[in-house]
């Protein structure tokens, strides 16, 4: 039986198994300039095909740190995927040259396909509009550090919902440890069906549609459209469906950019209409006690001028992207054993009625040769293996 782990979901680890994590992470953290040499022998296979700073460089850090090595390949032009070469058969050899595999890929679902092509654990490091899971490892680390929990906060995740695939894993992630979400959007850019639905499949999980408003005018005097995924709304000041800002504290609020190049058609004249989170806004007594977070590159969501604020966590929480995907890393590798339980595997089967419909699945842009499966949540509704799409 191979009994290869894959880490293509934030789904794919129970809570469980993420605190024992974090705990190898700190360990990694105190030993980060000391030489490791635990992974003398194996090498790693980076594709990345689409740009990346953070994630390349720190998946090669911690590679490196953990006395490993690394084989890259950054740009899709300069491969055979420019001659058409599937993505299923470029899998099929990198893995054969290396012991673990990093991919990000421009289509929704290409890890999960990566993951069922390749004989060595897959990492996701970002597909499409998707997932993003080790950036949520990443902002959880950085939310334990600063807060010294993750249940029973109070996050806000803020801007390009739809189309960033960081918020995506990090509302799934908080919801399951018991952190308040409240998720306010760029108009238009709300968190996706097939996201929210997970999110409300969760046991306890309740979603609220609420309209933000500020007397301090925070958010420009405008009202905003926003959802809150709480386990216990008590706490809240909820009347007339508005939640006030004032008076609520909150403990983090994650900032993202607008996804342009993922703006789709029907998108196109969406802009960036949320106000930047600069010193007016962190004036407010709501965000005394909130971090900053953002999981870069930040265009001009985040004023520079909050830079040396000491709210603003965001370099730091780069920086930790290394410890954390060492102990991804040397977990996957066998280098670390848990003794903890498992996220449940998900009711897979294949589907022979029709296949997925959206533009960006990689099972819509690799065709022929996949079969379509899919799984059921707990309300039977379908979703596509892959990027998770409801399928009808
Ligand atoms: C993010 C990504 O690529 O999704 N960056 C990252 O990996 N740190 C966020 C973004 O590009 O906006």
């Amino acid at each position: 039986m191979n009994s290869k782990r894959d880490f293509i979901s934030i789904d794919d680890f129970s809570n469980e198994e993420i605190e024992v994590l974090f705990v190898i992470a700190d360990k990694m953290n105190l030993l980060l300039h000391r030489s490791h040499g635990v992974l003398a022998g194996h090498l790693m296979g980076s594709l990345f095909l689409e740009p990346s700073t953070r994630t390349r460089l720190s998946f090669e850090a911690a590679m490196n740190r953990l006395g490993g090595r690394v084989i890259t390949m950054s740009d899709a032009a300069a491969s055979s995927f420019s001659k058409g070469e599937s993505l299923a058969d470029s899998v099929r050899i990198v893995s054969s040259y290396t012991d673990i595999l990093v991919l990000r890929h421009p289509h929704a679902g290409a890890a999960r396909l990566a993951a069922e092509y390749a004989p060595v654990p897959v990492i996701n490091a970002g597909d499409g509009g998707h997932e993003h899971p080790t950036q949520t490892l990443c902002d959880l680390y950085a939310l334990r550090q600063t807060k010294g929990k993750l249940d029973g906060l109070r996050v806000i995740i803020y801007g390009d919902l739809k189309y960033g695939r960081t918020t995506h894993s990090l509302a799934l992630a908080l919801a399951r440890f018991g952190t308040d979400v409240l998720c306010i959007a760029e108009p238009g850019l709300n968190l996706p069906t097939y996201v929210r639905n997970r999110l409300t499949a969760m046991e306890g999980i309740s979603e609220h549609s609420l309209v933000v408003a500020d007397e301090n005018s925070v958010f420009s005097g405008e009202e905003r459209e926003a959802l809150l995924y709480t386990k216990n709304p008590q706490g809240w000041q909820l009347s007339d469906n508005a939640l006030k800002l004032a008076g609520i504290a909150f403990d983090a609020i994650y900032v993202t950019r607008l996804q342009r190049e993922r703006l789709a058609q029907d998108d196109a004249d969406l802009g960036q209409a949320l106000p930047p989170i600069d010193a007016r806004f962190l004036s407010h007594g709501s965000f005394q006690d909130a971090v900053v977070l953002h999981p870069l590159p930040r265009v001009d969501e985040i004023d520079h001028e909050i830079d040396g604020d000491p709210r603003s966590f965001y370099f730091r929480q780069a920086a930790l992207g290394v410890p954390v995907r060492m102990a991804l890393i040397s977990f996957l590798l066998g280098h670390e054993m848990m003794r903890v339980e498992r996220a449940p595997k998900r009711d897979e089967r294949e589907w022979k009625k029709a296949s997925c419909a959206n533009p960006n699945c990689v099972m819509t842009k690799e065709g022929d040769y996949l079969q379509q499966k899919i799984w059921k949540d707990p309300q039977e509704r379908v979703h596509c293996v892959f990027c998770d799409e409801m399928l009808d």
